[in-house]
């Protein structure tokens, strides 16, 4: 048995492999800007965040029919299911959707039915996540938002925020999150990942967020780590992601370790799977390597997802005996 895995950071579109894309391109008569899943793949060559958005919104244009949504999905599910993941929440992007004349109601309807596949398939119990673009205007937002909820209130767990983060802080969003809220969803956002730590705090006090998503940078500010292990505010940390995106130098660099040591709950995810050379286990086994974690500290990565997520808590408990018994049987990453 692999340790079972908890992935509260992965944006379903960036679980879109070169493969899957040329496929769905042909079945869509789409054109990609590249000759082959080679050509595509040797563009995994990332500066920084923004080079890296810029792909993967272009791959997206092969992402048409509600038929799609629910292939990617259970795509997703079925590799990170071989590595052990046993509950997944996933964020969405619809605006990168709609605004390429998408149907909103074909991408929530395709990723849940996605889904409840992997529940079935796998025993993967999930949540979703419908996310912000941050580069585009609140009204925006708030429009998907209502969109969204009269098209499909049933699927949609807790709302984020992403894409470009530096000169969008989470303040922009402030009504936006309050309505959210008034609607009984739960809320993340992503900050930190390239902005300082007042994009953090602006996301806890302003926004009102429950959990961090990246939320590296906190790791130069020793009054925010604190009070983030006194509130046991989850951080979803991707480690490939970090390296790929140029945010860390290297994995040994990597913030893990100093978060575990403040006691942050910190957790391991995978982001954009497809793109940054990894999914949940492999994040995990990279990290093991560079950081030399023990298998009680794998354990402890791991039970900390189970605590940070929305499962219920009947399903926390069996996701915290099945920890268990991975840990009392020593068995591998
Ligand atoms: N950061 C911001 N937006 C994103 C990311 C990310 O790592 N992945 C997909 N959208
Ligand atoms: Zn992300």
């Amino acid at each position: 048995m692999t340790l079972p895995k908890t992935e509260l950071h992965v944006h379903i579109e960036g679980t879109l492999e070169p493969e899957l894309a040329f496929a769905l391109a042909g079945r869509n008569r789409v054109d990609l800007p590249f000759p082959d899943v080679d050509a595509l793949r040797a563009a995994y060559d990332f500066d920084d965040l923004q080079s890296f958005l810029d792909l993967y919104y272009a791959t997206m244009a092969v992402l048409l029919t509600e038929r799609d949504f629910t292939d990617l999905t259970v795509a997703y599910l079925e590799r990170a299911a071989g590595q052990g993941l046993a509950h997944a929440e996933v964020f969405f992007d619809p605006q990168a959707h709609t605004s390429r004349g998408v149907d909103l109601a074909a991408v929530i309807d395709g990723i849940s039915a996605g889904l409840e596949i992997g529940r079935e398939r796998w025993g993967v119990s999930s949540a979703l996540i419908l996310c912000f673009l941050r580069n585009l205007p609140a009204e925006s937002a708030m429009q998907t938002l209502e969109q969204a909820m009269s098209i499909r209130a049933d699927a949609i767990d807790g709302v984020g925020l992403d894409s470009s983060e530096v000169g969008f802080p989470p303040s922009l969003f402030d009504a936006v999150f309050a309505r959210a809220a008034q609607l009984g969803l739960r809320k993340v956002a992503h900050a930190g990942e390239e902005a300082p730590p007042a994009y953090i705090l602006e996301a806890l006090d302003v926004l009102g967020v429950e959990r961090i998503d990246h939320g590296v940078q906190a790791v130069v500010d020793p009054a925010l780590l604190s009070r983030l292990a006194d509130e046991r505010t989850p951080l979803t940390v991707c480690p490939l992601s970090n390296v790929r995106l140029r945010v860390v130098d290297d994995l040994a660099q990597h913030p893990l370790r100093a978060f575990l040591e403040a006691g942050v709950l910190v957790t391991v995810n995978s982001d954009d799977p497809a793109y940054f050379g990894g999914y949940v286990g492999d994040n995990y086994v990279a990290v093991r390597d560079a950081l030399a974690l023990t298998d009680a500290q794998l354990a402890h990565l791991a039970r900390n997802g189970v605590e940070a997520s929305w499962a219920t808590a009947e399903r926390k408990a069996e996701l915290h005996a099945a920890i268990d018994a991975w840990e009392s049987d020593g068995r591998p990453a």
